[in-house]
């Protein structure tokens, strides 16, 4: 069990377009998600993707593996490791809703997401994974499959004042907050 470093914000790191994954149910890959998923219960995170622990590849980790006191009254997601994803939206209807990144700390914006979208990808067996969904679901699919693209949510903020610091915006979801 090992808890690794978050990269922040400013970090190259998290600039890059990662590289897909080719070795499937490998012991390397299936410690590098231990890892992950240690890193992100640690830090009581709703995702997580490889690159925010500098590591180059197409993963991401989201769901709701436990209780999350970060986000106490989102719904629920099946917890997954998704790894070479696509998302495509159904529809052109988006929404605009809070997001916070553990590369961000401490900080919230309003983000518009597509609504509904469909994702493809395989877990770390090599299994594909089809999903349609909606919501929150799919806020939190864009949202860590951004970071494979080298991107994170402040880029997609349209409204500058809706974004802020989460004690000053949530007092009630700062007091449960490690960063
Ligand atoms: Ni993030």
């Amino acid at each position: 069990m090992t808890v690794r470093e978050i990269l922040k914000m400013g970090d190259a790191r998290l600039l890059r377009m990662a590289q897909p994954v080719t070795d499937f149910d490998s012991d390397a890959l299936h410690l590098l998600i231990t890892d992950m998923l240690d890193t992100m219960r640690a830090a009581n995170g709703a995702g997580l993707a490889a690159p925010q622990i500098g590591v180059d590849l197409q993963l991401v980790i989201f769901g709701s593996f436990e209780r999350n006191p970060r986000y106490p009254d989102r719904p629920t997601v099946p917890p997954t490791v998704l790894i070479n994803p696509t998302i495509t939206p159904i529809g052109d209807v988006e929404e605009s809703d809070w997001e916070g990144c553990l590369s961000v700390p401490g900080l919230r914006g309003k983000v518009p997401r597509w609504a509904h979208i469909r994702y493809t990808g395989f877990d770390q067996y090599g299994d594909a994974i089809e999903r349609t969904v909606e919501g929150f679901h799919a806020r939190v699919v864009q949202h860590e499959c951004d970071h494979l693209w080298g991107r994170l949510y402040p880029m997609r903020v349209r409204d500058f004042s809706q974004f802020g610091y989460t004690e000053v915006l949530f007092p009630e979801i700062a007091a449960n907050e490690d960063d």
